[in-house]
């Protein structure tokens, strides 16, 4: 039987990590949905136009090549900004939609990690994490990224960001960030990475029966 892990989060939340490593750990495939609505505000900034032109956002949404993704310029401070705006826009989230589901529907299984995967994208996945932490963690954290790959850091700015994102993302009428009635919510604060692993692992395993 497939096994769909289905993980979502607020910004910097580990869910990302955490995803990746399920992913490894069961020997499925990942997909980083935050990647795709980065990638379309990134085709939008390349061709100087406002994040806010619905028709070109839409246009870039359903042009959108997994395979020409640069997920080093993509996970940059200014995609992350761009991306939870033209997230709002229905008819990006519209045409990303089917790849989404495609990539869930593989026979083996797959994760998937973003906002709505377990609410709107794969509603039926075995299994369903609902990843957050404090927003001062999550900036702590998001500091440390950004300081690793080179990218100037202000942690100020960086909390700011963050909260930016939570209310965008969880007061757009569409596709809002939250958890599904049926996810497990995991508190990752007070747990390092091996111990969020674990407690991820457990929430699988039970689900799995
Ligand atoms: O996970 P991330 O930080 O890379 O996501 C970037 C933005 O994309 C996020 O602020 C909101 C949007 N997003 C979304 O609306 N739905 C998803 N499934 C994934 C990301």
């Amino acid at each position: 039987m497939s096994l769909v892990i289905a993980i979502d989060g607020p910004a910097a939340s580990g869910k990302g990590t955490l995803a990746r490593r399920l992913a490894e750990h069961y020997g499925l495939p990942h997909l980083d949905t935050g990647l795709l609505y980065r990638a379309v505000a990134c085709a939008l900034i390349d061709e100087g136009l406002p994040l806010d032109d619905v028709v070109a956002a839409g246009a870039a949404a359903r042009g959108l090549s997994l395979t020409e993704f640069d997920p080093e310029r993509l996970r940059s401070r200014e995609m992350g900004e761009g991306s939870s705006v033209v997230a709002a826009i229905p008819s990006v989230r519209a045409a990303l939609i089917d790849m989404q589901r495609r990539f869930a529907a593989r026979a083996e299984g797959a994760v998937l990690d973003g906002r709505d995967i377990g609410t709107v994208i794969c509603p039926d996945a075995t299994a369903k994490i609902f990843v957050t932490a404090s927003p001062e963690t999550r900036a702590q954290r998001r500091a440390l990224e950004l300081a690793g790959r080179g990218e100037p850091v202000n942690y100020a700015l960086i909390l700011e960001d963050v909260r930016t994102r939570d209310a965008r993302d969880s007061q757009r009428a569409l596709a809002p960030l939250k958890a599904a009635d049926d996810a497990i919510t995991l508190d990752t604060s007070m747990l390092d990475r091996d111990e969020a692993f674990a407690a991820a692992l457990a929430i699988v395993e039970k689900a799995r029966g």
